[in-house]
């Protein structure tokens, strides 16, 4: 039974990945835009997408939507939403919000009347004047968007790539939900070796041991909404346990991190001890100058450094050098690089990248870039269906 709209909101450029895990959720009539996928549920189903998303950011409740061009009619409309349903007596409500091409442009403003016309509604609902606010946590969000507000509640709490399993960062390491987003394009699978020779805290390999061995991304953290009265206990109890229930062993690991720098390479198994598949990965100090491969297949994953100063960019160019060195005859292998740097292409000659996908690193421009391996039988691999716009039309390749 559908009784609510959730938003699970993505990084740009991972929304077609998103609405693909949702579909294996169970999940139909995916509306996606820029950033969002939007989609009917229950109540009890929201223990279960926020454990399972890999790569959504957070998965919002929408509580409404509509045109506001004056502060009045924000106030109005936004009192005449339900909140009651939602938020308790002792809830805590804080307001975030975002405005982009609309007339009610300041958005602090914007989020002092939503406060404000939750109070109003709540007062009356609850008859009561002052409300203490040390209960639960029901972060509102208005975003107002070309003079249409949409109101939601935060089910998430902290955002999603927080997994609860990486002690410190390396350099530069990448949100969770990214690097299992640059598994999930790919074309690996746990039959299938994985090298990623510049780990950093290992976290691409992480996300893609956790993927083959169906552990849920979120099973070892907390919920904003698993202390709201309105989701009955036992929905929790009973996503976690089958979360649990789910988890499959690998029979054959191949999962290699390699990095230049040795205290990288041990957070990378700390981490990977705190998720739980330390066991599947093999860690080793290598400099991607030395690496050897000898099988036919595989494939490789890595977030290259990129330089600021002008001493980086030799050592990079030099990497950049083994790399083409390393895998210009290896045909077999598929090559996956996410780098902010464009010139990555002229270095790597093997081929032309056989796709691009534009993606953010928090707020740095990068680019995906894909370079597919032959397949044992010496075909070429297909298109991958999340190599579509939201429109279904193809990706652009090189
Ligand atoms: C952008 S970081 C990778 C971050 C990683 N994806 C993560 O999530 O933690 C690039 C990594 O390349 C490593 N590196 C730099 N030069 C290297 C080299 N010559 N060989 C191997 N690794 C190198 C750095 O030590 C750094 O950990």
């Amino acid at each position: 039974m559908y009784e609510i709209t959730l938003i699970a909101t993505t990084t740009f450029g991972l929304e077609m990945v998103v609405k693909h895990e949702l579909l294996a959720l169970g999940f139909e009539h995916l509306k996606v835009s820029e950033g969002k996928i939007e989609f009917a549920a229950a109540f009890g189903d929201i223990p279960r997408v926020n454990l399972w998303l890999r790569c959504a950011d957070r998965v919002l409740l929408l509580m409404g939507e509509f045109p506001a061009v004056t502060f009045e009619e924000l106030f109005e409309k936004t009192k005449a939403l339900p909140w009651e349903n939602i938020i308790t007596k002792d809830g805590k409500f804080d307001v975030d919000g975002k405005a982009v091409k609309s007339t009610l442009g300041s958005i602090r403003a914007c989020q002092s009347i939503v406060k404000k016309a939750v109070v109003e509604r709540l007062k009356e609902k609850y008859h009561q004047d002052w409300f203490e606010e040390t209960g639960p946590e029901f972060t509102i969000q208005i975003s107002m968007l070309k003079d249409v507000a949409t109101l939601t509640i935060d089910t998430s709490g902290a955002g999603l790539h927080k997994r609860g399993y990486r002690e410190t960062g390396g350099e530069a390491p990448l949100k969770e939900t990214l690097a299992a987003g640059l598994v999930m394009l790919s074309f690996w699978d746990a039959d299938r070796i994985l090298i990623d020779p510049m780990c950093g805290s290992g976290t691409i390999l992480i996300e893609a041991t956790m993927i083959a061995r169906r552990i849920a991304p979120g099973l070892h953290r907390t919920f904003a909404a698993e202390k709201w009265p309105v989701i009955a206990k036992n929905y929790w109890n009973e996503a976690r346990l089958a979360a649990r229930q789910a988890i499959i062993p690998l029979q054959k690991p191949q999962i290699y991190g390699y990095d230049i720098d040795a205290k990288s390479i041990e957070t990378a198994g700390n981490n990977a001890k705190i998720a739980g598949v330390a066991e599947d990965i093999h860690f080793a100090q290598k400099d991607v100058k030395d690496l050897w491969i000898d099988k036919q297949y595989g494939i490789v994953i890595s977030n290259p450094p990129y330089g600021v100063r002008l001493a980086d960019f030799k050592e990079i160019n030099e990497i950049y050098i083994a790399l083409n060195k390393t895998f210009k005859k290896k045909l077999g292998w598929s090559v996956y690089i996410l780098t902010a740097d464009e010139l990555f292409p002229n270095y790597f000659k093997r081929a032309r990248p056989d796709r691009v996908r534009k993606l953010y690193n928090g707020n740095i421009k990068v680019n995906y870039y894909q370079y597919y391996g032959e397949r044992p039988d010496n075909t070429r691999i297909p298109l991958n269906p999340n190599d579509l716009h939201h429109d279904g039309s193809e990706l652009t390749g090189y």
